[in-house]
């Protein structure tokens, strides 16, 4: 499957550019070693993906209001955080913008995109249906549908294999926290993990 061979790209692609930034560290900024970010996650990585999708279905969404963003941007931002979270300090020390969400305002992805929703699982909407767990949001926003995004996204950032490789060669990707909510929304259904996985 396509999903296979790219998360093994991204597997190789996030150990490199740590390693380079151990390398060079602070003191010596150097070239610009990462042009760009892509982020998968749930709500330890969101930007504000999940505010756009549950907009239409909850009349109120916590990280639509305040205390959330009051520390550093002093207005909700839709992250489940009050300040940055680990993602804006990451992009901070490579001299990038925030990462802009891939379901927010900003269009311009050159440097990169977030597409981490807050209760975000690993495994897909219909796996929960098909075993009538009815606690999940119906939100489909799985570690594989973020993926199907991110590759619709991918022909607006580079076009040939070439271009491809020379772009992402100089992109971070960054993956997960993502399984967390599996196990809640489990667990919300009142269903035991033995039951479900047999
Ligand atoms: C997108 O942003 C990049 C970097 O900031 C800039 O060079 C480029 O011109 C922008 N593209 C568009 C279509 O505005
Ligand atoms: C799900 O619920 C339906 C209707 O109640 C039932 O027929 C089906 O066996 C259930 N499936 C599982 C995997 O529990
Ligand atoms: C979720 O989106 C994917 C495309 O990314 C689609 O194939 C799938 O059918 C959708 N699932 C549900 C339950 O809507």
């Amino acid at each position: 499957m396509e999903h296979h061979s790219a998360l093994r790209h991204i597997a190789f692609l996030l150990l490199l550019p740590l390693l380079a930034s151990i390398h060079y560290g602070q003191a010596n900024p150097g070239p610009r070693l990462i042009h760009s970010i892509f982020s998968f996650g749930d709500s330890y990585a969101d930007t504000g993906n999940f505010v756009k999708l549950a907009a239409p279905v909850f009349p109120v969404i916590p990280f639509s209001n305040l205390p959330y963003g009051e520390t550093f941007f002093g207005r909700p931002t839709g992250r489940a955080s009050n300040g940055r979270i680990i993602m804006d300090f990451i992009a901070e020390e490579f001299g990038l913008p925030f990462i802009p969400p891939i379901l927010g305002e900003e269009n311009n992805f050159t440097h990169g995109s977030n597409f981490a929703v807050v209760g975000a699982t690993a495994l897909d909407l219909a796996y929960f249906h098909e075993k009538n767990i009815t606690s999940v949001p119906p939100f489909n926003s799985s570690l594989s549908v973020q993926l199907d995004w991110f590759q619709s996204l991918k022909p607006t950032l580079c076009s040939t294999p070439q271009g491809c490789r020379d772009y992402f060669r100089g992109s971070l990707f960054f993956m997960g926290e993502f399984g967390g909510n599996d196990y809640t929304f489990i667990m919300a259904s009142g269903k035991t993990f033995g039951l479900v996985y047999v």
